[in-house]
């Protein structure tokens, strides 16, 4: 009798802690599931929805300057060529943060993303604005005249490959702090290895469409811009000679520091 009363007692102990060993082997099978059906760090992404996208251009800063521009320029041809406000917002933070004095930008457009930069660096700080396109630079003159930027900007219209060796002839490699890739997707390799040799070690490389909406990640699409900006990530993710990350704001901005 008293040992069939211990035995009740021993199993009436026990329960807890076989229950809270089931719990923990529940647990780690659960664990294991999302391991191997998603990997072990938080690969589900964040959906950005029209409502969340409402919310981060709400708490986007953008001049009024900036906004008028990107009024008019909505209405063009080319439109959605321009970055977005918080892709702006983030390239005048990097200028900030490494104190640019010398930007080179590769495709201005009707100028968002020059006024962006050149707001962002003190007085005296130069970003050299490459376009092939005049009728893109009346637009843009106009708006760095109203965002009080304009004795910041110089102006360089023709290839963008052809100015960014003038530059170097200029003012000598490693000269400039800060390099933002914008243009003509299929030449990004060759804009890229431009700026390594413009750009000091320290100093950032910015190229903006890395996602190229989308299409980088679907192998069934293969016409040129698509290959070329997928070979382009491809290189840059293994080139030991920047530290980067592929930020997916907007199109997808991959940043990259000189070593
Ligand atoms: C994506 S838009 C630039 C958008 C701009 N960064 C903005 O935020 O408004 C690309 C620009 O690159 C210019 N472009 C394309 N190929 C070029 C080249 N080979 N040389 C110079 N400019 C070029 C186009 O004229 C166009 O204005």
């Amino acid at each position: 009798m008293a040992s069939t009363r211990a035995l009740a007692l021993t199993r009436a102990l026990a329960r807890p802690r076989l229950a809270a060993r089931a719990r923990a082997s529940e647990r780690a099978r659960a664990r294991a599931w999302s391991i191997a059906t998603h990997g072990p760090w938080n690969t589900k992404p964040l959906m950005m929805t029209e409502e969340l996208y409402a919310y981060v251009l709400g708490k986007t800063r953008e001049s009024e300057a900036l906004r008028a521009l990107r009024e008019e320029t909505s209405a063009l041809r080319g439109a959605r060529m321009q970055v977005a406000p918080e892709q702006g917002a983030l390239l005048g933070l990097l200028v900030e943060l490494v104190d640019a004095r010398r930007v080179v930008e590769i495709g201005t457009y009707t100028g968002y993303s020059s006024i962006c930069m050149a707001s962002a660096m003190r007085a005296g700080g130069v970003v050299y604005a490459c376009d092939k396109s005049e009728e893109s630079f009346a637009v843009a003159r106009r708006y760095w005249d109203e965002a009080g930027v304009r004795d910041r900007v110089i102006e360089k219209n023709g290839d963008a490959k052809a100015s960014v060796v003038e530059l170097i002839e200029e003012h000598g490699e490693n000269s400039f702090d800060f390099g933002f890739i914008d243009a003509d997707k299929r030449a990004y390799m060759e804009y890229y290895e431009a700026l390594l040799k413009l750009v000091r070690p320290g100093g950032l490389i910015v190229v903006d469409n890395v996602l190229w909406y989308g299409k980088v990640a679907d192998q069934a699409i293969d016409d040129k811009q698509t290959v070329a900006i997928r070979e382009f990530n491809a290189f840059v993710a293994s080139d030991a000679r920047v530290s980067y990350s592929m930020v997916p704001i907007g199109d997808g901005l991959s940043v990259c520091r000189k070593r």
